[in-house]
């Protein structure tokens, strides 16, 4: 059997879903799943689960990922649980995280698809976005992706000129290309980002209306901003 994964889960309220996974992605990017149990009336509705993948830096990851939550946990009064350690096999993390990621509809009109998988036959009138986020953010599933998507429902109009700055996975543009943009200019700071970004933007067929604009090396948002926008342009705001 190949070296186990280290899946560290931890339990929590809605409230610290959003720093939690905020964090999580910072350290294991999104090798991590959140489970929702909303209709039952257990203490702690969400699981969230970090994956540590093996080899030579699992044990310092796998400390960074546990000091992390504990540091969660002192500082958010009761929103953020214990979290506990186990170990499994390649397909066992490959068989959870996919699940996880099942098929998502958004809106009234958009379903999140992974590239393994078919839209559902039920979300067959909606407009598939076929993403893997790799260790780019945007897999569909954080509330602020979902929101922004649902305003891109109603707000992109045929013709459109979109400017989607903080493009983690794409999702976001190639949603605004598939609603109807006619051009669409991907400002990304993470130069880990640009394989994830292109693969999605090629899965969806929409390379032709997305220019991505992802520096070699880290660079501000500003200076991406200067050297691409146009003046007329309102001023950016990170997202
Ligand atoms: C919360 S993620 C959003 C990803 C995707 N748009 C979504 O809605 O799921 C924010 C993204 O903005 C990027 N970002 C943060 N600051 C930035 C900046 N100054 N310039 C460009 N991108 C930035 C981050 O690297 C990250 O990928």
């Amino acid at each position: 059997m190949s070296a186990p994964w280290a899946a560290i889960s931890v339990p929590l309220q809605p409230e610290a879903l959003d720093d939690v996974t905020m964090t999580l992605h910072g350290l294991v990017g999104n090798a991590f799943a959140v489970e929702s149990r909303p209709d039952d009336d257990a203490p702690w509705p969400i699981t969230a689960r970090a994956y540590v993948a093996p080899g030579a830096g699992q044990k310092a990851a796998r400390r960074g990922v546990l000091r992390a939550l504990h540091m969660l946990r002192l500082a958010g009064g009761g929103v953020v649980g214990e979290a506990s350690e186990t170990f499994v096999g390649a397909d066992d993390y490959l068989t959870s995280w996919r699940a996880a990621h099942a098929p998502l509809r958004v809106g009234r009109r958009l379903v999140v698809v992974p590239p393994w998988l078919d839209p559902p036959a039920d979300a067959a009138h909606r407009i598939p976005l076929v993403i893997e986020a790799g260790m780019a953010f945007g897999t569909g599933r954080h509330p602020t992706t979902q929101l922004a998507l649902e305003a891109l429902e109603t707000c992109v109009a045929r013709g459109d000129r979109v400017a989607d700055v903080g493009a983690g996975s794409g999702i976001l543009a190639i949603a605004a290309a598939k609603l109807g943009a006619a051009r669409v200019t991907a400002f990304e700071q993470d130069p880990q980002a640009r394989p994830t970004a292109e693969a999605n933007l090629r899965a969806n067929g929409a390379a032709d209306r997305v220019t991505l604009v992802i520096p070699s090396r880290q660079r501000s948002c500003q200076n991406l901003r200067r050297s691409w926008l146009p003046t007329s342009w309102p001023t950016c705001t990170c997202g």
